[in-house]
């Protein structure tokens, strides 16, 4: 099938590549993220490939299917970023990554924790300063602490058994139960609960109606003082305003990002020498307390595999109507 692949990097090619050798797809790797603007680049290609920040409104699915695209190929998990009825009326089938490595990310998670409640980050640049004083690297162990984990899916259920090894105990909020974590020792309560006993709190949820800003002022207010919290999910799950009102009234005592809710402006790219206009974001930026990466909780060397294969075996699915094909909607 002909491809275009957007917000392409040099990674996504290597991997893409590599794999498209047991395809044989025509691929164009366009380093631009899909809009309204660059969609018109996809004509020509039955198949559009796309990333978490590229635009995927009914607009941009209206230039994509009045140039003949029918399969819209997601090389991510969350396809809260597409406009499904859209899609739908206009006849283009969207496809996913169901599961990639849920360890790349709920390790992420966990690195993020430990980095900020021991304070690596800092301690590495003093150390690299000849600074081996300690004062402010007080963290706290994480034996014998209640982590609240929502969502207790693939990632959610990694993280969960990790924290469990840690000697942690683990609350979980799910509309469906994990056996498998219940069986481990996970303890399911209600939203709210898990907001008063937890120590630490990490999203794994997707991002929806339902889920959008689950973590609001309410929510945060309901939080035990001294809480850390880690978003690894979707920038949307958090207010960010709201928390920065928790982070400045001490009352969160720390805060993991791996997503943002404006990060489509922002992150991928290198701006190190651009003046940077998200306010909030930069206010975030501020606090000694708060540690972000740029969406690379997906970011390993079998994670990068995986997607190329799923995504590829998808559009060879969709072409040759055999093999496995994780459609999100539409038919073969
Ligand atoms: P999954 O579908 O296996 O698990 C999601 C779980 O959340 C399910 O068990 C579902 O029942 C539960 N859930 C749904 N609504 C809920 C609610 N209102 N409250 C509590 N739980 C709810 O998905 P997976 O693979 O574990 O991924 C989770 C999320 O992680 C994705 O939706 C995506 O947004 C994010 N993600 C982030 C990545 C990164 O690089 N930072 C990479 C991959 C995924």
């Amino acid at each position: 099938m002909k491809v275009a692949l957007f917000s392409s990097k040099p990674y996504d090619e290597r991997f893409f590549q590599a794999e498209n050798a047991k395809h044989g797809h025509e691929i164009r790797y366009l380093e631009a993220h899909l809009s309204s603007e660059t969609a018109p680049l996809a004509a020509g290609s039955e198949a559009v490939c796309a990333f978490v920040n590229d635009r995927l409104d009914a607009e941009v699915l209206g230039i994509l299917a009045a140039s003949g695209v029918r399969l819209l190929a997601l090389r991510s998990a969350g396809f809260n970023h597409v406009d499904l009825k859209a899609a739908e009326r206009l006849g283009i089938a969207v496809a996913r990554v169901p599961a990639y490595s849920p360890h790349a990310v709920a390790e992420h998670a966990v690195a993020l924790l430990l980095s900020l409640n021991r304070k690596i980050h800092r301690a590495h640049a003093r150390v690299r300063e000849a600074n081996f004083s300690l004062h402010g690297l007080v963290g706290f162990d994480l034996h014998g602490r209640t982590v609240g984990v929502v969502g207790t899916g693939k990632i959610g259920e990694v993280f969960a058994r990790i924290m469990s090894g840690f000697g942690c105990h683990v609350l979980a909020v799910d509309k469906s139960e994990n056996a498998t974590c219940r069986a481990f020792g996970v303890e399911y309560v209600s939203l709210e609960a898990l907001f008063r006993r937890s120590d630490v709190i990490s999203l794994h949820c997707p991002l929806n109606q339902e889920t959008e800003h689950i973590i609001d002022t309410r929510a945060l207010g309901l939080m035990k003082k001294g809480v850390y919290l880690i978003n690894t999910g979707r920038g949307g799950l958090v207010d960010t305003k709201a928390l920065i009102v928790a982070l400045k009234s001490q009352h969160v005592g720390g805060v993991c990002l791996d997503v943002y809710e404006e990060e489509e402006n922002l992150f991928f790219e290198d701006l190190s020498s651009q003046i940077i206009q998200d306010d909030v974001f930069m206010r975030l930026l501020t606090f000694p307390n708060v540690l972000i990466t740029a969406h690379q909780g997906f970011f390993t060397e079998e994670a990068l595999s995986n997607i190329a294969a799923t995504t590829l075996g998808n559009i060879t699915a969709f072409a040759t109507e055999k093999g496995e094909l994780h459609l999100v909607l539409g038919t073969r």
